[in-house]
């Protein structure tokens, strides 16, 4: 992988805590982002301390990594925002925002954020209707302009007893965001689109043909491609997996389908990464409800789908193609042969037959063909192995 810094290992992350009642949330936070390799300091406002106290984000940050008052040392908002990669503040309320985006330094959060200048995550909690109300989407639309990185919060019940939106994102996001405010934008300004997980081909309304696809190698190169800066349409088949942030989806089930969006979205594009499972049949006939076992006992008639990748290829205006070739085995030749047939600039070869590659598991064990040589990855996350293949699409200089 080219050196990049995709990853939060020796990042200094500066948490700032606001009082909201998701302030308890930001303990999961720290020990996260610890986990992740980085090392933390927390600013607290004072309201937040009325709902988690500052000695139960020590006992998560460590001893000496919580500051509290703005006069307790005179230089801690100069010396917090220098020796900061990253200031995260999570949950961020409506007044903390408000303070942010119009200059106001009247307590230590507030002022570190002033002093501060490298990249900044916010996680808004609040009522829905603060939420919506003109001058908070005033302030934040103010700091998204100047580079702030929004966590949008979710719907769903509001600690108040309303329904709405306006819960703090998941520590899970919250953390992806973090990477992602520290990736370099080198996709910036290019169209990505990027297919996951399977396809379902129904032999009626309740049966249907599919495969293992999980999802989860598309959806981590469209989190990762959004990351880079990359405008991103995700065209996925069913899957249970949460949407990436900042990422156009388009939900499909069958091949056919697939075929439509892509051929749609991919006119045009920079580039296509083709990592659905897309299904090779369809039963030739789809019967209404549940249909009878004995009809389908009978014999099921199927039909090849369209090859979606191929018809790709021959769009006019074409973009930079990438497959993935999913293998029972260590040849690589068969992929490299699809790789020729299909019309696909590289293809992405994956043993679906190691236990730690391929369909549903977190890692894969990647070949790149096309382009010169097989390149070969060792094992490594579906995170790492989605930066490994958006490389492709930077060319090296002098190539
Ligand atoms: O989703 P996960 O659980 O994370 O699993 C990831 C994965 C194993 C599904 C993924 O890494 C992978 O290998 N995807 C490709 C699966 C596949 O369909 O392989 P294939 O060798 O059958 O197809 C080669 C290429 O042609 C693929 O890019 C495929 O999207 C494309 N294709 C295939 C058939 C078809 N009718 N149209 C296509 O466009």
């Amino acid at each position: 992988m080219k050196a990049k810094r995709r990853k939060l290992n020796n990042t200094r992350v500066l948490v700032g805590i606001t009082g909201s009642v998701a302030a308890y949330k930001a303990v999961d936070l720290i020990r996260r982002l610890k986990d992740e390799g980085a090392s933390v300091k927390v600013v607290m406002t004072d309201a937040s301390s009325r709902f988690i106290t500052p000695l139960s984000i020590e006992l998560a940050a460590g001893p000496g990594n919580v500051f509290c008052g703005m006069f307790d040392n005179p230089m801690a908002h100069i010396e917090l925002a220098v020796e900061s990669d990253l200031m995260v503040v999570a949950p961020a309320t409506a007044n903390t925002i408000g303070k942010f985006a119009q200059g106001m330094a009247d307590d230590l959060l507030a002022a570190c954020f002033m002093a501060y200048r490298g990249p900044v995550v916010l996680a808004p909690a609040m009522n829905w209707r603060m939420y919506e109300s003109f001058s908070f989407k005033e302030n934040l639309t103010l700091l998204k302009e100047r580079g702030a990185f929004e966590v949008e919060p979710e719907e769903g019940p509001l600690a108040c007893g309303e329904y709405g939106k306006g819960r703090m994102a998941s520590v899970e996001r919250i953390v992806e965001a973090a990477k992602a405010a520290l990736c370099e934008k080198d996709l910036l300004g290019r169209k990505v689109v990027v297919t996951a997980g399977p396809t379902r081909e129904h032999i009626d309304d309740v049966r249907f043909i599919s495969n293992l696809s999980s999802g989860k190698m598309g959806f981590a190169l469209a989190r990762a491609a959004a990351a880079r800066g990359a405008s991103v349409t995700l065209i996925s088949g069913p899957t249970v997996l949460a949407l990436p942030d900042g990422v156009a989806f388009v939900p499909v089930t069958s091949a056919s389908e697939m075929r439509e969006a892509v051929l749609e979205e991919a006119a045009g594009a920079h580039a296509l990464v083709m990592s659905a499972a897309v299904a090779d049949f369809a039963p030739s006939v789809r019967l209404e409800g549940k249909g009878p076992k004995e009809d389908i006992e009978g014999g099921l008639s199927l039909t090849g789908n369209p090859d979606i990748l191929a018809e790709a290829a021959r769009l006019e205006a074409r973009p930079l193609i990438i497959g993935f070739a999913a293998e029972a085995g260590q040849d690589t030749a068969r992929a490299e042969d699809k790789r020729v047939a299909k019309g696909a600039d590289y293809m992405v070869f994956n043993n679906v037959s190691d236990p730690e590659a391929g369909f549903d598991v977190d890692t894969n064990r990647i070949t790149v063909l096309g382009g010169g040589s097989p390149v070969s990855h060792p094992l490594m996350s579906k995170e790492e192995a989605a930066h490994v293949v958006l490389d492709l699409l930077i060319p090296e200089p002098g190539a």
